[in-house]
């Protein structure tokens, strides 16, 4: 067991109708929390680090710890680039022993996104990392770039055919309606799961049979969780997130990898709050820290065991 690559993960997740859980690491005891739960479960795990946390921790601390946990917990762990914005980013978390980056250019014209993203797969795949690319998209906040919902397009299935035939990515990241941070819908929760599966369809009679697809902005945001962060003092109105049944119908089609971020800022934030608000004489990092790392490793099992359906998956 040690770091590795998606590819096996993907495989197995698509023929078992799962998903793995792609969680965003800032520090040690998200690192802790995320592989803790994963390894309760006997299960794969993806561990994703955003341009801002590579920012915030750098790639030597991040590999450090991550190392430490895959040490500690003796399962599969892949280590992935998560927006990644350019080549130079891409090769940064290569040559930092990433087994995985994502590549982003969705934001560009598609000839252009084409171009960048290939550039991309020939050094990863050079090195043996796979690529993740995003087609479509998303509404939301990722990165400090807020894509309004006006300004978000869904990802059409010939152009995705098109796209992976012509970049060789590993996996693509498609927009059928998730989106980015905690105020997912102003009203009901929707997901177009007929272009999920016209995508997945296409590609399979254009010869890419069992190709997996990411599920980016899949946060449930927990109603509970947001009560007891609003309960000690916080103040987050009208959040809402991807319903849990919607995550496991993806997780059983296509969908192989689903990212969440938002539910571990959630859960972090509600255990920080309730123990301020109860220990107000508290100020030992290690107990409010802890009492976070502990509320992150439960949404993970959970996520495990209800929804992604990766449990006993190593
Ligand atoms: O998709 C974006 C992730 O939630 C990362 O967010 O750039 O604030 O680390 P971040
Ligand atoms: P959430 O904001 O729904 O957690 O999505 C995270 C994500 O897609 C990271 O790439
Ligand atoms: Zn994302």
């Amino acid at each position: 067991m040690a770091l590795v690559t998606s590819k096996e993960m993907f495989r197995k997740a698509f023929e078992g109708k799962y998903a793995i859980g792609a969680f965003n690491i800032n520090n040690m005891e998200i690192i802790q929390a995320v592989t803790r739960g994963a390894k309760a479960n006997n299960s794969a795990v993806i561990l994703q680090v955003s341009r801002s946390a590579l920012k915030y921790a750098g790639p030597k601390y991040l590999l450090a710890m991550v190392e430490a946990a895959v040490e500690e917990t003796g399962i599969d762990v892949a280590l992935h680039l998560d927006h990644g914005p350019d080549f130079e980013t891409a090769k940064l978390c290569i040559e930092n022993g990433f087994t995985s980056v994502m590549f982003d250019g969705s934001h560009y014209d598609y000839e252009t996104n084409i171009l960048k993203t290939k550039e991309v797969v020939e050094y990863a795949h050079s090195k043996g990392v796979v690529v993740e690319a995003e087609l479509g998209k998303l509404a939301g906040v990722e990165d400090e770039v807020n894509v309004d919902s006006a300004n978000a397009t869904y990802t059409d299935p010939d152009q995705a055919v098109d796209f992976v035939s012509r970049t060789g990515v590993d996996s693509l990241a498609i927009a059928i309606g998730t989106s980015h941070g905690a105020y997912k819908f102003k009203g009901e929760a929707k997901l177009d799961f007929n272009r999920l599966e016209n995508i997945t369809e296409k590609l399979e009679k254009a010869g890419f049979a069992k190709y997996p697809i990411v599920l980016h902005g899949a946060s449930s945001v927990d109603a509970q969780c947001v009560a007891t962060c609003n309960e000690f003092g916080g103040k987050i109105d009208g959040a809402s997130g991807i319903p849990n049944e919607m995550l496991r119908k993806a997780a059983s089609m296509a969908v192989c990898k689903i990212n969440m971020d938002t539910d571990i800022r959630l859960a972090m934030t509600a255990a920080i709050r309730k123990h301020f608000g109860e220990k107000p004489s508290s100020f030992d990092p290690r107990g409010y820290l802890g009492d976070a790392r502990e509320a992150i490793q439960r949404l993970v099992e959970a996520k495990i065991n209800d929804v992604l359906g990766s449990k006993d998956s190593l």
